[in-house]
């Protein structure tokens, strides 16, 4: 049971009785190397991010071939405020801008997008966009987008125990009743799987508090494409190589 096989049902389909074997059902995404995309071809980082940005739709789109039910993608971290502030003003501009020019292909496309992250930082006008987005979308089903906007996991978490202890106090929940699945519903993927696989693109081979609570079992694959430049036949790739990796959540072979 610990093969890539019966894992919770998850990733596996059955096809005329037969249980076959399916690619991550979720992939999420560290979309990194726009700046230096950009410094290669001496223009303003802010024009990797846009380049960046156009990436995201074809890699959505290659999802429902592949089998990925569940993409994110990792768009701006907590510590991203820590970035010059024309950069941060730029990236807040273009997901303002992206979000105003893909909510109707992202709607007629069947893509359910949801963002996690703290809103509380963010602009009131790019808060009310993606609320907008979410709804539009809210009842898609084809790929479901996960847009991690001001995200990092341990805020995620301090926010989480935040609301858990919110409810001890107020007696609603036993301390003794507190187990990881608890914890987990607290957190802002509580609607989503756990993901499968994670992929970061430009070389670096760090996690950068990304998903670090959901990612316990997770495969990660660092590839060395920069984010403008990675395109679905890459990504198609990686998601069919990770059809052969051998998943043992620490158990042995059976
Ligand atoms: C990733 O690209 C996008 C964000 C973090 C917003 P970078 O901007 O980090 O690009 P590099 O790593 O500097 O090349
Ligand atoms: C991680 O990339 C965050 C995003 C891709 C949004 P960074 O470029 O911010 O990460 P570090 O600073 O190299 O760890
Ligand atoms: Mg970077």
């Amino acid at each position: 049971m610990f093969g890539r096989n019966g894992i919770n049902g998850a990733g596996c389909v059955e096809t005329a009785g037969v249980e076959a074997q399916q690619g991550p059902r979720h992939v999420a995404v560290i979309m990194d190397g726009n700046g230096r995309w950009a410094q290669a071809r001496g223009r303003p980082r802010l024009f990797g991010h846009h380049a960046g940005a156009k990436r995201v739709r074809e890699i959505v789109n290659a999802c429902p071939d592949l089998g990925v039910k569940y993409l994110t993608v990792f768009a701006f971290s907590t510590e991203n405020w820590n970035r010059t502030q024309t950069e941060v003003a730029g990236l807040m501009s273009l997901f303002r801008r992206y979000i105003s020019k893909e909510t109707r292909a992202l709607r007629d496309e069947g893509v359910r997008v949801r963002f996690i992250g703290d809103r509380v930082r963010l602009d009131n006008k790019l808060v009310v966009l993606m609320d907008e987005l979410e709804t539009i979308t809210e009842l898609n089903d084809r790929v479901h987008l996960t847009i991690a906007l001001n995200y990092g996991s341990r805020d995620e978490v301090s926010r989480a125990i935040k609301d858990l202890a919110g409810d001890i106090a107020a007696g609603t929940l036993a301390p003794e009743d507190v187990d990881e699945e608890t914890l987990t519903r607290y957190l802002d993927t509580k609607v989503l799987p756990d993901p499968d696989l994670v992929i970061r693109t430009s070389g670096e081979a760090r996690v950068s508090n990304f998903l670090l609570w959901q990612s316990a079992y997770a495969e990660y694959e660092f590839v060395d494409t920069l984010w403008p430049d990675f395109t679905k036949d890459i990504f198609a790739g990686i998601v069919s190589a990770y059809g052969v990796r051998d998943r043992r959540y620490g158990g042995v072979r059976p």
